[in-house]
């Protein structure tokens, strides 16, 4: 449930029109509901009740500060997978106790900020990486809580980009590997082996892959206790799906409820601590992309609805083929004739395409459309290409609402670029002395 609703003949976030934002703050932008993101939370929280559980909100979903610092109030801790991601939780408010560090590559400085940072425990990927942290750590003269991340070989059945927890793909460790990997990882200094840690990808339909999944963790926890490891965590990732189609019918995600029922079944009895790195479940349907109609443009075959958004704000259509619903915000009268349209923003190349022969009603320039779920990857992935600015963030709640992050200007983005004076043809004396 959300509340990006029609109300009076208009779609509103919350109590706001939508079309009111776009003429106080111009077009493109994302547009977060707090009262949503708060349920999602609440929902999210409350399916696994009961459980020694930490959230960890996947901050790669959706980095804006006003979002993290939302879920923080909550009670939310974060999964980051940068310094940058790190800099931000710390700066919204996340306790740095309440941060996992996960990712395949982190560097020498970017570990070395986290130590520095005291957060609760770093997902280590690799044996290179354990030996790096190791360094860094003993060199400080600290010991940091390290969970291992294992790769269960679990096929989470979702697209081939987004799947992470099979063999052949880069994250984790095998799980066959994982008791040698903690025998040696026990003998090196600085490290304080606490846990395990898997995810294995996003935008999961289905519950089995999850139990699969779990359960080898449970027998790995296990086996590493009569090791003699001491584990007391399991961090058990994020991915749980959600809808995207206008008709729900033809994608129904698993409840979090159902998704609580198979944590409890498979790892409940372990008595660890369990953190989960939740970022769709909880931000996707919390945001929507509002754009503005340029052109309808009347082709032989084709009609095209020509936005101000493109590739660059949203690129889940282009990288993915993924699906939005895209709504217009002038509430079509009930029964309106349908015609098909090719959604389209005015990058120079084809792949900008939102949606094909997507059915719409009659819409002309001028006219405002919201792509529905949004709220994760959607600013985090947009960038400036085609020097189009970096785009605008707004959060409503209730009847009120603030621009998160204002529309970066390009005189902007161009201020941290220079131009060589080698380049105008001035003397370079360096080369000059060297003939
Ligand atoms: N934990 C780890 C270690 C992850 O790699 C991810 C997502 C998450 C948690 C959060 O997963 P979620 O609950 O949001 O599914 N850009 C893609 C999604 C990439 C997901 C990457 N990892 C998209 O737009 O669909």
């Amino acid at each position: 449930m959300d509340h990006f609703t029609y109300k009076n003949g208009e779609l509103h976030a919350e109590d706001v029109p939508l079309r009111v934002i776009a003429e106080e703050i111009g077009t493109p932008f994302y547009c977060y509901s707090r009262a949503t993101m708060t349920r999602h939370y609440k929902v999210f929280a409350e399916a696994l009740s009961g459980l020694d559980a930490l959230i960890c909100y996947a901050v790669k979903a959706n980095g804006n500060l006003a979002v993290i610092r939302t879920l923080a109030s909550l009670g939310a801790g974060a999964d980051v997978v940068s310094a940058g991601e790190l800099e931000r939780a710390l700066a919204a408010g996340v306790p740095a106790e309440k941060i996992v560090f996960s990712g395949v590559g982190k560097t020498g400085p970017e570990i070395a900020q986290a130590l520095d940072a005291g957060i609760m425990q770093i997902n280590v990927e690799s044996e290179p990486e354990l030996e790096a942290i190791s360094a860094l750590a003993s060199a400080r003269g600290m010991e940091i809580p390290v969970s291992v991340r294992v790769n269960p070989d679990v096929d989470a059945k979702t697209h081939a980009k987004i799947t992470t927890g099979k063999r052949e793909n880069k994250f984790g460790i095998e799980i066959e590997r994982a008791p040698g990997v903690y025998k040696r990882a026990a003998t090196l200094p600085g490290i304080k082996l606490v846990g395990v840690a898997m995810h294995i990808g996003s935008q999961l339909g289905e519950l089995t892959p999850y139990r699969t999944a779990y359960k080898r963790m449970a027998d790995l926890v296990e086996r590493l206790r009569v090791d003699g490891h001491a584990i007391d965590r399991v961090d058990l990732g994020g991915g749980l799906g959600i809808p995207y189609f206008d008709d729900a019918a033809d994608f129904v995600p698993p409840s979090p409820a159902d998704y609580g029922n198979i944590v409890r079944e498979t790892v409940g009895h372990l008595g660890c601590r369990l953190l989960f790195e939740p970022g769709r479940v909880i931000m996707g349907n919390a945001g929507v992309l509002v754009a503005r109609t340029v052109y309808v443009k009347e082709g032989e075959t084709r009609r095209f609805l020509i936005l101000d958004a493109a590739m660059n704000d949203l690129i889940r259509p282009a990288l993915y083929s993924a699906h939005h619903a895209i709504e217009p915000v002038s509430e079509p009268v009930s029964g309106a004739a349908r015609a098909p349209y090719d959604v389209v923003g005015p990058i120079c190349e084809t792949g900008d395409t939102f949606a094909k022969e997507r059915l719409l009603p009659t819409m002309t320039a001028g006219d405002l459309v919201a792509f529905r779920s949004a709220g994760a990857y959607g600013a985090t992935m947009a960038s400036t290409y085609n020097a189009r600015p970096l785009i605008a963030e707004v959060m409503v709640d209730g009847g009120r609402f603030s621009e998160v992050r204002r529309r970066v200007p390009t005189r902007e983005m161009m201020g941290f670029e220079s131009i060589p004076d080698w380049l105008d043809g001035a003397a370079d004396p360096a080369r000059k002395a060297a003939g």
